[in-house]
C-alpha cells in the first residue's frame, strides 16, 4: 500500500537560517505521523542545513534538481554524490521551471535520474503538460512522451521506487487546479502506462503525487482519487501552518 508522500518545494524561497526555523518548527508539529511520506525541497545553500535541522525525525530533505555527471567542470552544478553527502535523499527532477527556463529535456532528465538513482536519492521526476498542449489535446500524448523518454533504460525495480509528480503547467503557481475529474484522468493514464511498459509491481509501487496550486482547502479532493498519491507543493508550502495541514488533510483523505 503507498503512504501519502507530501514534499515542499521552496524553488528560489527561504535562506538558511529561515529553512532551519521552519523544519525545527515543523517536525515537532508532524512528529507523530508515520503514516506520510514529508519532504522539503530548500535551495542547494540551505539542503544541509535543514537536513541537520531534521535529523532523525520523520522529514526528508530533497534537492531541486542535480547534473548527471560525478563531479567536472560544470559551473553552478551539483552532483547526486554532492548533495547525498549533505543529507538529502530525494531530488526535484525536470520540474516545469527547469524545462522552460534552464533547458531540461526529456533526455537530460533521463540522464539525472539515472545519475540520482546511482546515488541512491529517490527521484521524484515532474511531468505535464503545457496550457497550449492541452487545448491541442495533446495531454495523453505528451505525459506518454515524457514517461517513455524521461524514464527510458529504468528497469521496473528502479520504477517502482520513484515519485512521478504531474505537474499541469497551467496550474503552476496560478491559483487554477486541476479539478479532481482532470487529475484523476491524468493519473489514471499514467498509471495505466506505467504498468504497461514497467509492469505491474512498478505501477503499484510508484508514488504518482499532484503539483499544481495544491492548497490546505483543495488537498482533500485532490488526493481522494486512489490514483493520486500525495502532492508537491510549491506557494502553500512556504508558510509553515499552511504545509502542516496539508499533510494532515492527505492522510484524512486515504482513511
Ligand atoms: P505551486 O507550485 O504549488 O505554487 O503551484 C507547485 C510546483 O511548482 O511544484
Amino acid at each position: 500500500m503507498r503512504v501519502p508522500f507530501i514534499a515542499a518545494n521552496w524553488k528560489m524561497f527561504k535562506t538558511v537560517h529561515e529553512g532551519v526555523v521552519f523544519v525545527k518548527e515543523f517536525r515537532s508539529m508532524v512528529k507523530d505521523i508515520s503514516d506520510v511520506e514529508i519532504v522539503v525541497a530548500p535551495p542547494f545553500t540551505a539542503v544541509h542545513a535543514v537536513a541537520e535541522a531534521a535529523r532523525n525525525s520523520v522529514v526528508g530533505v530533497a534537492g531541486q534538481d542535480v547534473h548527471w555527471e560525478r563531479e567536472g567542470a560544470f559551473t553552478g552544478a551539483i552532483s547526486a554524490g554532492m548533495l547525498r553527502e549533505a543529507g538529502a535523499e530525494y531530488v526535484i527532477i525536470g520540474h516545469s521551471e527547469r524545462r522552460r527556463l534552464f533547458g531540461d529535456t526529456d533526455e537530460t532528465v533521463n540522464r539525472k535520474l539515472v545519475a540520482a538513482l546511482g546515488s541512491r536519492l529517490t527521484p521524484i521526476v515532474c511531468i505535464g503538460e503545457t496550457l497550449e498542449e492541452r487545448e491541442r489535446g495533446e495531454t495523453l500524448a505528451v505525459l506518454d512522451r515524457q514517461i517513455k523518454a524521461g524514464l527510458d533504460s529504468l528497469t521496473g525495480e528502479q520504477v517502482a521506487s520513484l515519485v512521478l509528480a504531474y505537474e499541469p503547467v497551467w496550474a503552476i503557481g496560478t491559483g487554477r487546479n486541476a479539478t479532481p475529474l482532470e487529475a484523476g484522468e491524468a493519473h489514471g493514464h499514467i498509471r495505466n502506462r506505467l504498468r504497461q511498459w514497467f509492469g505491474a509491481p512498478a505501477a503499484d509501487h510508484c508514488h504518482v503525487i499532484y503539483g499544481g496550486s495544491v492548497k490546505p482547502d483543495n488537498i482533500h479532493e485532490i488526493v481522494v482519487h486512489p490514483d493520486v498519491d500525495g502532492a508537491l507543493v510549491g506557494g502553500a508550502s512556504l508558510e509553515v501552518r499552511a504545509f502542516f495541514d496539508i499533510v494532515a488533510r492527505s492522510r484524512q483523505s486515504t482513511v
